[in-house]
């Protein structure tokens, strides 16, 4: 399964550092985000090669489901995490897949692929987390006073009211605070050692279900709670720092 999703990840990352410096066209803009014709086409192409590969599976995405209805596996897929980065011409900006067990609901393996630095995270659930094919670790760092703490803005009114909130206080005791515009690879980073921590309220499924695994398998440990159906509060870290993080 690992290859259909490096290799549907692979190709929509392709499309999208093509696209990357032209005017993108938006089909969507509301008040705190944007929509690309690019993210519908990006499912679409990822769909195709995921279920040319796995016909028995379904596709649950940010831009809509498909496939077989009691499907065994199920692959959730964020086309282009950090949409508002792209459509501004900033490159960060990921293609998230992730496949899940139906049957116990675990995520099983979890793909990142950042086109613009062609790096690529992969874990596959109890073998490990890896950046290129090198096996990654979350970080070491133990005190908040040293840690680099993400801070995600997601879009309705009380997650950001609740993400300033998180400014006052990661502001003034970590080491520095970052607010970097895409969930995916802010767990991504975390898995690999270069955030201490990752924080966010309502995020999508398809913004964290590859991050999770790849943060478990680096070793690290992910808080997750629904609020409202659907939307998640995130923290995940290496779970060594000397603060409750929340
Ligand atoms: C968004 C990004 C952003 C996060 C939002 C997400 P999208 O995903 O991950 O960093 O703060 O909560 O919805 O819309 O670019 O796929």
């Amino acid at each position: 399964m690992i290859y259909a999703a490096i290799t549907a990840a692979l190709a929509a990352g392709d499309r999208l550092r093509h696209a990357f410096g032209s005017e993108l066209a938006a089909t969507e803009h509301t008040a705190h985000d944007v929509k690309l014709v690019a993210d519908k086409e990006c499912q679409d192409l990822i769909y195709g090669i995921l279920l040319q590969h796995h016909p028995d599976s379904a596709c649950l995405g940010e831009e809509g489901d498909i496939g077989k209805p009691g499907a065994p596996i199920e692959w959730i897929v964020d086309p282009i995490d950090g949409t508002m980065n792209l459509a501004h011409n900033i490159p960060h900006f990921c293609v998230s897949i992730a496949a899940r067990d139906a049957a116990t609901q675990k995520i099983v393996l979890g793909v990142i692929y950042d086109p613009m630095r062609d790096e690529l995270f992969t874990a596959v659930r109890g073998s490990g987390a890896w950046l290129n094919g090198q096996p990654i670790q979350v970080s070491r760092r133990d005190k908040l006073s040293d840690a680099v703490v993400a801070v995600g803005f997601a879009k309705s009114q009380d997650s950001i009211d609740h993400c300033l909130k998180l400014y006052a206080v990661y502001g003034n005791q970590a080491k520095k605070l970052r607010a970097m515009g895409s969930a995916a690879l802010d767990l991504a980073y975390v898995a690999a050692g270069r955030l201490d921590a990752y924080i966010e309220q309502g995020v999508n499924l398809w913004d964290i279900a590859a991050g999770w695994v790849l943060v478990e398998e680096a070793g690290g440990v992910m808080e997750i709670e629904q609020k409202i159906k659907g939307k998640y509060k995130v923290c995940a870290s290496s779970g060594r720092i000397d603060y409750p993080l929340k």
